[in-house]
């Protein structure tokens, strides 16, 4: 692998562990202002020095994102679809490469809805990213979408799109935790992380499901929901770094998210400028 995508990449998978921690705060692209997620800055900044990387798209990235980060960027680069259009699947690239290498991306993100009626125009678009990212050095995360149909999220499906997305050169693949996941992780040969998905009733299944998925293959997460929905969303994402980084159990996560809960959140910083 050249020296320039080799580098994202492990700007993204930390060496010292080969895992990541990426947190995802994309969801208003189709969602639009999702609940804890209204005001991007005040959700993210506190969470920043936490996060391996951070997935989402440029105008929360220049609105409300300190410029001064070292966290790393994956940029989410498709989209054109809502949650009350006609269909979710049929996005488009919505951001060019140039800009991704002028907004300092170490990856960019795209969506892949494999079965549905989009399918080969999703592919096509993975590919010719793909194609541009290889001759920057810039890595391309395929997330392997499901849309609203929540259902799809089974050992099968996951496994044929997961495998789909590296096959066409995805670098790194974005998929759901499910029953079987070893069998997802265990037939893509590129690194997976796992979405957290809707919110969990409980932080111990949130924990639960990271501590599964990476023991089962996965090399990381790249959540959401599970981390900024929660009302201590800096206890959250401390004690999965525990379990992703560190190799902690599910319930001795939850023991530092109990003790993590009774600190003081530092204040938040503006985005300068
Ligand atoms: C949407 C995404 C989101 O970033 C993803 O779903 C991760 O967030 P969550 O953990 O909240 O599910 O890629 O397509």
């Amino acid at each position: 692998m050249d020296w320039g995508m080799q580098n994202r990449i492990s700007k993204i998978i930390r060496p010292e562990t080969g895992r990541s921690v990426m947190l995802a705060v994309d969801h208003g692209y189709f969602l639009g202002p999702t609940r804890k997620l209204e005001n991007p800055n005040k959700t993210i900044s506190p969470l920043l020095p936490y996060a391996d990387a951070l997935m989402l798209t440029r105008g929360v990235l220049r609105s409300s994102v300190s410029d001064v980060t070292n966290t790393p960027v994956v940029l989410r680069v498709s989209g054109g679809s809502s949650v009350i259009g006609e269909s979710l699947a049929n996005e488009g690239v919505i951001t060019g490469m140039e800009e991704a290498i002028r907004l300092n991306a170490v990856a960019v993100a795209i969506s892949i809805f494999i079965g549905t009626e989009y399918e080969k125009q999703n592919l096509l678009n993975l590919s010719e990213l793909v194609n541009e990212g290889e001759k920057y050095g810039i890595p391309v995360l395929a997330v392997t979408a499901v849309g609203k149909e929540l259902g799809k999220r089974d050992q099968r499906f996951l496994s044929l799109s997961c495998r789909i997305a590296a096959e066409l050169g995805a670098r790194i693949v974005k998929t759901y935790y499910c029953d079987g996941f070893e069998k997802v992780a265990g037939s893509c040969p590129v690194p997976c992380v796992i979405a957290g998905g809707p919110k969990l009733e409980t932080e111990l299944d949130a924990f639960e499901m990271t501590y599964n998925a990476i023991r089962q293959g996965a090399v990381g997460v790249d959540m959401g929901r599970n981390i900024w929905q929660n009302p201590h969303p800096v206890a959250m994402i401390k004690a999965v770094r525990a379990i992703v980084h560190e190799g902690a159990k599910p319930k001795e996560a939850l023991k530092l998210f109990e003790s993590g809960k009774k600190k003081k959140a530092p204040a938040s910083k503006a985005k300068s400028r």
